[in-house]
């Protein structure tokens, strides 16, 4: 894409409600990107981002850089499990724009993006599918994105930004769905505190053109491993991944409230475990 963009080349994105949800953690990791000391190099979501004809600042406010922050500590879980199983597939559900299998590849993984059909739609406008990189244009709540993965390789679950925005019953469904489907799978998600929900729930402006659509799962960290035992019977262990601001008060703040357990349960938190391996 040329330096020289005008708004006139720019694409509108056209999406709404959760899928417009995805051009958020996309600003963050542009921005952050372009930082001399941004915690991700990201030239894809760069591109994307000044491709796009939206007012990222106007909706979202000014990136503080948690969500890229974020997109960096799954990288560096998949960079070190690639290295485990170098040809390895990845699945990323709910990926929107999200460059991660680039920022990652090794040359052999493979990676399979799922996504409702109006946000591949989008990704593919910039991201266009490959032999290694595959797109699903279907919800992460219908299982047919499984059968598309060779059952020779292991598998690595990405669910970044997506649980959030599903009811607590299908979130249950898709981890016993994955379960069943998928044992032995590595899984990364991530969740928001029960009171972030619920202000969503309320109506939560972001800025006041942005109104942040409803998340309806929300759970405290200390209940999120006994959760999992419960859905996923023989769950590998559950690990807490640290993301925070990345500089700053808050990220100081964000940092020290993670060492105790009563507060760190009103921070959102990021996941890694394994699925309990097929039953021989
Ligand atoms: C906050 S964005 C996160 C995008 C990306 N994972 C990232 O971190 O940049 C939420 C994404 O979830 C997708 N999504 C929402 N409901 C979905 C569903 N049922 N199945 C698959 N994707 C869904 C949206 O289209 C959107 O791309």
């Amino acid at each position: 894409m040329p330096e020289s963009l005008t708004p006139v080349d720019k694409r509108p994105p056209a999406l709404t409600g959760v899928p417009e949800t995805m051009l958020w953690p996309l600003f963050q990791r542009a921005t952050e990107s372009l930082r001399p000391d941004g915690v991700l190099r990201d030239p894809e979501s760069v591109r994307i981002m000044r491709a796009l004809d939206y007012d990222f600042v106007g909706h979202f406010g000014v990136p503080g850089g948690s969500l890229a922050a974020r997109a960096a500590a799954i990288d560096r879980a998949i960079i070190a499990w690639l290295a485990r199983h170098p040809a390895g597939q990845v699945v990323s559900l709910g990926e929107g724009l999200e460059t991660q299998s680039r920022r990652v590849d090794n040359g052999r993984m493979r990676w399979l993006s799922v996504d409702l059909p109006e946000s591949i739609a989008l990704r593919e406008a910039f991201l266009p599918p490959t032999d290694r990189f595959r797109h699903m244009a279907i919800s992460a709540l219908d299982p047919a994105w499984m059968a598309g993965l060779d059952a020779a390789e292991p598998i690595f679950i990405v669910a970044q930004g997506l649980l959030m925005y599903l009811p607590p019953e299908a979130v249950r469904g898709l981890f016993a769905g994955i379960a069943a489907g998928l044992p032995g799978a590595t899984l990364v998600f991530d969740t928001v505190p029960p009171w972030l929900s619920r202000l969503t729930l309320r109506g939560l402006q972001q800025t006041p053109r942005y109104k942040l659509p409803p998340m309806p799962w929300g759970i405290a960290r200390g209940d999120i491993a006994r959760t999992l035992r419960r859905w996923c019977p023989g769950i590998g262990p559950v690990e807490f991944l640290s993301y925070a601001l990345p500089r700053g008060v808050p990220g100081v703040l964000g940092q020290f409230m993670a060492t105790a357990p009563m507060l760190r349960n009103q921070l959102p938190s990021l996941v890694l475990t394994s699925l309990a391996p097929a039953q021989a």
